[in-house]
């Protein structure tokens, strides 16, 4: 199968990430349902499509009638059944919670066609934890976007020992008309490779945090000034979240039993503290006046 043949695609999970993967798709051209359980979500996710799409154009990054037909082929459903029964591919992209995968993933298996790809958007599970749960474990893979996904041009694609090369090949075509520039990945590996990589940048930030060498702001300053980043490690925390950052760290440590995984006192008494960056109004920046 070929991207050109996707009809429809089914995107699971309304969050941080999947209200902007499915405007992405809506964007591309693909008949797109965005499902999620919570009826808040799916109606902050739509109040952002309402927002979006009209400044894009405003903007003069669209036409007013592009808009327009992205819009129409965007639907809101808290109904897996009437998102997932004509879809041609899925991005499953709900909270990182292992069972709630797997438990989705299964009820995907016995709603969507046959033919349908599976692919999960998960930060770190690889897609053999969920293939198992499914008869399908060909069309299963991993399909990582980054925050904001209608901006971030990376997406990940991981081919696991069950994934067929073909679905991986379609994933990868897929990214592309959404505008994305792929990146394959041809063995299953722990964080992947961006997030390997800003793991330890951000391991690193935070130690000189928690030790008290610099503040969270001249870290961030000195990261974008000297490197190039556009943003710095505790901005993008916030941006990302740091319930993640916490369950990634969580999900290390429990894989390598290492202490040092652990996830840093500051995160873990963000996460508990509920602060968790730009989703709950204040992270190691305060956006409440926002
Ligand atoms: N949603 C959608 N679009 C957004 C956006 C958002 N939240 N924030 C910014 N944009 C768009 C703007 O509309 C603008 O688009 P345009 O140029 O086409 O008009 C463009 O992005 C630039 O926006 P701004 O000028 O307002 O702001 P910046 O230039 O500061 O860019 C940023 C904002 C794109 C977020 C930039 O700071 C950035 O690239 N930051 C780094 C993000 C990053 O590293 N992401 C990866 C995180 S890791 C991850 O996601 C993995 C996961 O597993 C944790």
């Amino acid at each position: 199968m070929k991207a050109e043949a996707i009809k429809k695609i089914a995107v699971i999970g309304a969050g941080n990430m999947g209200h902007q993967i499915a405007l992405a798709c809506a964007l591309a051209g693909f008949g797109t349902s965005c499902c999620d359980a919570s009826r808040e979500q799916l109606q902050k996710a739509e109040g952002f499509m309402k927002s979006y799409l009209p400044g894009r154009v405003a903007k003069g990054k669209l036409k007013e009638e592009e808009a327009r037909a992205a819009a129409e082929r965007l639907t809101f459903t808290e109904s897996l059944e009437e998102a997932a029964r004509e879809a041609d591919f899925v991005i499953e992209a709900v909270t990182e919670n292992l069972e709630l995968k797997r438990e989705i993933f299964a009820r995907l298996d016995g709603i969507a066609p046959a033919h349908a790809v599976l692919a999960t958007n998960s930060s770190f599970f690889v897609s053999s934890l969920l293939a198992g749960s499914t008869r399908r474990p060909a069309l299963v893979c991993n399909m990582h976007f980054f925050n904001p996904a209608l901006v971030m041009k990376c997406v990940e694609v991981v081919q696991g020992p069950h994934t067929a090369p073909e679905t991986a090949a379609l994933a990868m075509d897929l990214a592309r008309k959404l505008g994305k520039e792929p990146v394959l990945l041809k063995k299953e590996i722990y964080g992947f490779l961006v997030n390997r990589i800003l793991a330890r940048i951000s391991e690193e930030a935070l130690f000189l945090l928690d030790t008290g060498v610099a503040s969270a702001e001249d870290i961030d300053r000195a990261v974008v000034n000297a490197l190039g980043h556009p943003m710095g490690p505790f901005r993008l925390m916030d941006l990302t979240g740091i319930d993640l950052s916490y369950h990634i760290a969580m999900e290390r440590y429990r894989e390598t039993g290492n202490p040092l995984d652990k996830p840093s006192p500051t995160v873990v008494e963000k996460y508990v503290r509920g602060e968790w960056g730009r989703k709950t109004g204040r992270g190691f920046y305060d956006y409440s006046e926002k």
